[in-house]
């Protein structure tokens, strides 16, 4: 084991959802890969012991895929818990006695972003932070001020080196390959500018609602929840210049190089929606004006992409669950220009499967010599074992690569770009389940060719 591989996980949040849903599944996965050889400490306040806790693992394992025989024998074996208050020092000290010989702990705080401070200073208090990292789940902040307090709390404990901020969206493999994609296949790189490029759209859309989290989403909205965070690590991995090496840090230069050069966003490039019925799920205020849909326009003052609006459109309760990113080219200076009745497009679909498509037009009529658009389309085949997004984070973050986590500089300049419109009192406008958001959203792209609507199961 070198270094940078952590010799103990503890896991904060032991006996609750995240962990239900993701985390054990991900733990076995890593252990049927051969990718977990280190304790595994579960924490929680729950009154459990170590038997309940396996038993709560076989039955996450059971709903969420299947039990591997053999991966969750020697997950069950990794296995430690430790009962007990955050707030209580025992609590700490017992984590302490767990983690043994244990010199470089990775502690991974899958709870709510309020008991952050009180367990980064239990952690501290206790000697379990020395020499650890830390690991924690979005969202990072509500806002700016909050993002940076966060930030303060955690880089009075650890090096900004040993902080793991999770995006799982990061972990999905398409979107991890995108900058691979980009930058090991030339043809790309030509037309991957303003000369070339006339506008970008990226559609993360999702046909069901919010899904028993009315309370949660309420207080988040689609921006804070998938926009600042997911959405805008899809817009840095296609707009980045390529690293100059291939290094964690070299990596993220270059995103945070991206989000610099967005302005913040002004009220009049976003549209943002609510569908109805939104107020009658549980948890939701009766006056709420949080919305389940935002469309916006993006710009990046970069000298690549100065002029090239990105929109940006993401929602609950739309037509498909789909996530597409559409590149439109601009039209060709030709005798030909008039016929040219559709712009050229790269389609790239990351989710729920992966293709890549070119539009182009061809002739569909040689004596009117009119022609249509059409697509030439790959689509992937389904990997067998392929590495769902936690496994991909959380095994990253025991090994010690840092690409795919967000850092200091990177959450605070996203947060920069929203927060002054989230911060402003913006309309939200209705519209009905089913439907791909408010018609004024259509205004946002008028001039840009109008949204292209992704299409499920093709
Ligand atoms: C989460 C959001 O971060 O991402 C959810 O809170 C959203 O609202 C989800 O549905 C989308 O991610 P995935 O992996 O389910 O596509």
């Amino acid at each position: 084991m070198n270094t940078d591989h952590s010799d103990a996980l503890v896991f904060f949040g032991a006996t609750g959802d995240l962990a239900y849903k993701k985390i054990f599944p991900s733990l076995q996965a890593m252990a049927k890969r051969g990718r977990l050889h280190v304790p595994v400490i579960g924490v929680a306040k729950a009154g459990w012991n170590l038997e309940q806790l396996r038993a709560r693992a076989r039955d996450s394992v059971e709903k969420h895929g299947a039990v591997d025989r053999a991966a969750f024998d020697k997950l069950c074996g990794l296995l430690r818990y430790v009962d007990g208050d955050y707030h209580d020092s025992a609590t700490f000290e017992a984590i302490r006695r767990e983690l043994g010989s244990a010199a470089r702990p990775a502690h991974y705080l899958a709870i709510p972003p309020v008991l952050f401070g009180v367990v980064v200073e239990q952690l501290v208090k206790s000697g379990c932070a020395r020499g650890a990292r830390v690991i924690v789940e979005k969202p990072f902040g509500h806002d700016l001020a909050s993002a940076r307090d966060l930030n303060r709390i955690l880089l009075g404990a650890f090096d900004e080196k040993a902080i793991f901020r999770i995006d799982h969206y990061l972990g999905k493999r398409p979107v991890n390959n995108m900058v691979f994609f980009r930058f090991v296949n030339s043809f790309l790189e030509p037309f991957w500018n303003r000369g070339a490029m006339e506008s970008f759209q990226i559609t993360m859309a999702e046909d069901f609602g919010v899904q028993g989290r009315g309370a949660f989403y309420d207080a988040t909205g689609t921006i804070r929840d998938v926009v600042q965070n997911h959405l805008f690590q899809v817009i840095a991995n296609f707009a980045m210049e390529p690293p100059a090496r291939r290094d964690s840090e070299s990596m993220r230069d270059e995103k945070v190089k991206v989000l610099k050069a967005i302005p913040p966003l002004e009220a009049e490039n976003v549209i943002r929606g609510q569908f109805r019925g939104f107020i009658s799920e549980t948890g939701v205020a009766p006056a709420s004006k949080t919305e389940t849909f935002a469309a916006m326009r993006l710009d990046i003052n970069s000298p690549r992409w100065q002029g090239v609006p990105f929109y940006v459109r993401a929602g609950k309760n739309l037509p498909v669950t789909c996530t597409e990113i559409l590149a439109r080219f601009r039209r060709a200076p030709n005798a030909y220009s008039d016929l040219a009745t559709a712009p050229n497009h790269l389609r790239f679909r990351i989710s729920p499967n992966v293709q890549f498509a070119m539009g182009m037009l061809v002739m569909v009529d040689d004596e009117k010599m009119t022609g249509a658009l059409k697509e030439l389309e790959g689509t992937r085949a389904p990997i067998s074992d392929e590495k769902d997004a936690y496994e991909r984070v959380l095994t990253d973050a025991v090994e010690g690569d840092a690409t795919l986590f967000a850092r200091q500089d990177y959450v605070e300049e996203a947060w920069r770009i929203v927060d002054p419109y989230l911060k402003s009192d913006s309309p939200v406008y209705g519209y009905e389940p089913k439907t791909w958001g408010p018609s004024e959203a259509d205004q946002l792209v008028g001039a840009a060719g109008g949204w292209h609507n992704p299409v499920s199961g093709r």
